[in-house]
């Protein structure tokens, strides 16, 4: 007898994105993800405006992304949602959600990892043409984490490197916003970037034993080097400036990935989460495995940044190993680094 597919309906609330999807097998039907302009002028999320915009943005979302996959309601096996780590306000709402739909359906939820699901994007049917081998390291770098992962497994990883303050994504961000741009700047310095000459300005990079990160000391040195120029400086310099900075960030996470690597003796190395679309971050990673004989995996742009379909296929993966949460699950702003 054929087995029965197995369709997973999957919510992602835990910053400024509402998004929803709908997985069947290792498939995505849809992926649908509604931003947020509310918080541009503000240069960062504001918490409660984000769990305002998350009411408003659920059902028509959720509703959306079940008529685009084509499916019925009562065909869903299991609700997935992000558990944690987030905005306490905006998980607040994905969860609530969740719970409601599992109750009025009867059926499973599956409360998951947000960073599992950054990493477990890489197994999305159509997230790339080949999958990465266990055990991988994935270098994961959104706005809110920058971690190495050991990923020994779909549900078995550890954290071997991570930021002892600021996220690559947030100094990205901040570094943004000092040149003038809004929020979230980081594609923005991306664009510009690209005309820039990354040699033209110097910053300075930490000086970190170990695997762990640290970004606040690149912020502060860009800010005085700011403060010491004449008016304008920003404006006839904007591409040399952001060409410059992407490059110091981007040396400074693969410093601490080449070094991972190495000590952890793996050939397959992977990239994930929001700063993963940056162009300078996957180009760098094409050629720095080129050059240490790495096979390096790249997501797709749509499951770089947040969005639902990686909650559905780290909740499959959950679903199969019988890893279901009961009414009584709520929201973790911070969680411990498990499934
Ligand atoms: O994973 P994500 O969508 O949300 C979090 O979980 O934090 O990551 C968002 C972060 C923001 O800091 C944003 O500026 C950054 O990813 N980002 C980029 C690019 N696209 C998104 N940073 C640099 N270059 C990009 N192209
Ligand atoms: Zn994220």
């Amino acid at each position: 007898m054929p087995r029965k597919d197995t369709i997973i309906l999957a919510i992602e609330s835990s910053c400024d994105d509402t998004s929803a999807a709908i997985l069947k097998n290792d498939s995505i039907l849809s992926n649908l993800v509604a931003g947020q302009s509310v918080h541009s002028d503000f240069g960062g999320v504001v918490p409660e405006l984000a769990s305002r915009a998350h009411m408003q943005h659920i059902l028509p979302v959720v509703d959306q992304a079940i008529k685009k996959a084509g499916v019925d309601k009562n065909d869903i096996d299991a609700v997935a949602f992000t558990k944690g780590p987030g905005l306490l306000g905006s998980l607040l709402v994905g969860v609530s959600f969740a719970k409601s739909f599992a109750l009025a359906q009867n059926i499973p939820l599956i409360d998951v990892n947000h960073m599992y699901g950054h990493v477990l994007a890489h197994f999305i049917d159509d997230a790339g043409e080949k999958k990465p081998e266990f055990p991988f390291i994935c270098l994961t770098v959104s706005g809110g984490h920058t971690q190495i992962v050991l990923v020994r497994d779909h549900l078995d990883m550890d954290i071997v490197g991570t930021t002892i303050d600021d996220a690559a994504g947030e100094a990205f961000d901040k570094a943004a916003k000092m040149l003038g741009f809004q929020y979230p700047g980081g594609p923005l310095v991306d664009k510009y970037a690209k005309k820039g000459n990354p040699e033209k300005f110097e910053f300075s990079k930490p000086k970190m034993d170990g695997l762990d990160y640290s970004f606040s000391g690149l912020k502060t040195s860009i800010l005085y080097f700011l403060q010491k120029q004449e008016d304008g400086f920003i404006k006839e310099n904007l591409e040399d400036l952001c060409a410059s900075i992407q490059k110091t960030i981007v040396d400074i996470l693969f410093d601490k990935l080449i070094k991972a690597v190495k000590e952890y003796d793996v050939k397959d190395v992977a990239i994930a989460g929001g700063v993963s679309a940056n162009s300078e971050v996957r180009s760098r990673l094409q050629e720095t495995g080129r050059k240490l004989h790495w096979n390096t995996y790249i997501p797709k742009f749509e499951y770089c940044t947040d969005n639902a379909a990686m909650i559905a296929i780290a909740g499959r993966y959950m679903y199969e190993a019988g890893m279901t949460a009961d009414q009584s699950v709520s929201a973790r702003a911070r969680m411990e680094f498990k499934p």
